[in-house]
């Protein structure tokens, strides 16, 4: 459709008139510019929780920027991608800054999002009607994994080298096309040139495009339903109250209001960052791990291999899963099916169904080898992410109105996730091993019951308008 051109009073100053100038060549920016911010009404009771996905992009534009520099000196051939690193660290103008803090800007990364990820789980964010922002949301999740694991490789240090050698490797657990796939992955019989060179065009490119639309398409998909807030009220519902242009009366403007307190938010997040890349980029040996200052060596394995610390949660889970662990799975099948079967009010097609389906998953789990399941655990602890939006059924969003033990339950996950990521980077122990077990089906018991937990509890009367107190 044609728009309409604006006319200007030839007094105006040479700024509006600029202004005037380009909004009849590109009206569609300007569209954009007040659907997305002038004229986006957000909750006006946003609090702390709600700066992380600004964050999220700071930390997003950081990665790409300094990628992008860093790409201009890095090399991807196994024989010089270790010194080409070195060569940033040490000969290269400012290279030392460019690559820590891409390298502090990845487990910043992970901060954010988890926290970030954290908040939405606090106030119900993806219920109805926002589903699809946490499903672009997991899928940004599942990149930034793909995108940190591929990006580790190219120091071709030890840890680089073994840990992605191990990971690997763990797709040839699939039965069938396992060891097919491992070598696809890799393109060598180990891992090696040609596994360094794919992993960088991945890295570089591949993820990162998917990433940022993936990240689009979030934040359209946000602006459409309108944001949550720490109450879990609906600024935006037919019944509403609204002013008298149709505005949420519970909401402002995107800009001036969130961009001041977003530039805040920024302003405390860079400060923290600095502190990070100037005094301890190396965090203990959290974020750049120390065996990594050894080129990789393919004849010397290193004693202990351990993932960096935003994958170990998920690395515990897959140690977890032994032969032993294996018979705790199968009678957690037994107890789901037999529950199923004995209270499920359904024709006993569905219950014999149930029998069947359960009498084939434990075949299979006692036919195919622990490491396996190990893998399809860890991929599912990620993958059952998707579905929080339709396990979780409690009759109200936002942690606020439910009952006070669900804060409680919250807590405990948080704990035991933390404990699952510490033991992740410790070297397996028998009570380590033990811990992490009762850690996984802690994990996946708070998901798989939600559907009845979610339910059990007086919630408390949820407000019609947003809770807010001028400050
Ligand atoms: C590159 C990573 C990401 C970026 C740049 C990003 C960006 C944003 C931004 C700017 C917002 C609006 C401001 C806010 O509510 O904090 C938002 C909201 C949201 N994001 Fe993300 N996000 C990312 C990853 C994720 C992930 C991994 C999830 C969940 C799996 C997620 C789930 C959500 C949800 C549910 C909302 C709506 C929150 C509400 O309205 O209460 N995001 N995101």
């Amino acid at each position: 459709m044609a728009h309409e051109f604006k006319d200007i009073s030839p007094n105006a100053s040479a700024g509006a008139k600029l202004t005037n100038w380009f909004e009849n060549r590109f009206p569609t920016a300007f569209d954009a510019y007040r659907v997305h911010m002038s004229e986006y009404y957000a909750p006006k009771n946003f609090n702390f929780w709600y700066i992380f996905g600004s964050l999220a992009l700071l930390v997003l534009v950081i990665q790409i920027v300094t990628g992008i520099f860093l790409v201009m000196h890095y090399k991807p051939d196994a024989a010089k991608a270790f010194e080409s690193v070195e060569y940033i660290m040490r000969d290269v103008p400012w290279g030392w800054l460019i690559r820590y803090m891409h390298s502090t800007g990845a487990s910043a990364f992970f901060v954010v999002v988890y926290l970030h990820m954290f908040r939405g789980l606090l106030y119900g964010s993806y219920r109805k009607p926002r589903e699809l922002v946490w499903i672009f949301g997991c899928a940004i999740f599942l990149c930034l994994m793909a995108e940190a694991f591929m990006g580790y490789l190219l120091p071709w240090g030890q840890m680089s080298y073994w840990g992605a050698q191990v990971i690997v490797n763990l797709f040839a657990a699939i039965p069938f096309i396992g060891p097919d796939l491992a070598l696809l992955i890799r393109g060598d019989y180990v891992v090696g040139d040609a596994t360094l060179n794919r992993f960088f065009s991945f890295h570089v490119i591949a993820v990162p495009l998917v990433l940022l639309g993936l990240v689009v398409a979030h934040l359209l998909a946000l602006h459409d339903v309108g944001s949550n807030n720490p109450d879990g009220v609906e600024i935006k519902a037919p019944k509403a109250p609204k002013d008298a242009k149709g505005n949420p009366l519970d909401g402002i403007p995107f800009h001036p209001y969130y961009t001041v307190h977003d530039i805040f938010g920024v302003c405390v997040f860079l400060f923290i960052f600095s502190a990070v890349v100037f005094f301890a980029p190396e965090f203990g040996g959290y974020f750049l791990e120390y065996n990594n200052f050894i080129p990789a060596d393919p004849l010397k394995t290193p004693a202990h291999i351990a993932p960096v610390w935003y994958f170990t949660p998920f690395y515990s889970m897959l140690r977890a899963i032994t032969s032993e662990m294996m018979y705790a799975l199968i009678a957690c099948v037994v107890l789901g099916a037999g529950y199923g079967i004995v209270k499920g009010k359904m024709p006993m097609f569905f219950k014999g169904a149930i029998a069947a389906v359960a009498a084939v998953a434990i075949v299979l789990m006692l036919s195919i080898d622990a490491k396996f399941w190990g893998v399809v655990v860890m991929g599912g602890a990620v993958i059952i992410l998707f579905f929080l939006p339709w396990l979780d059924q409690s009759p109200v969003k936002s942690i606020r109105y439910r009952p006070s033990w669900h804060k409680y339950l919250y807590g405990i996950f948080v704990i035991v996730f933390v404990i699952l990521a510490y033991l992740g980077v410790q070297p397996p122990s028998p009570i380590g091993e033990r811990v992490s077990q009762v850690g996984t089906l802690f994990y996946f018991g708070f998901f798989l019951l939600m559907p009845w937990w979610s339910r059990l509890g007086e919630p408390k009367p949820v407000p019609d308008r947003v809770t807010f107190a001028a400050h």
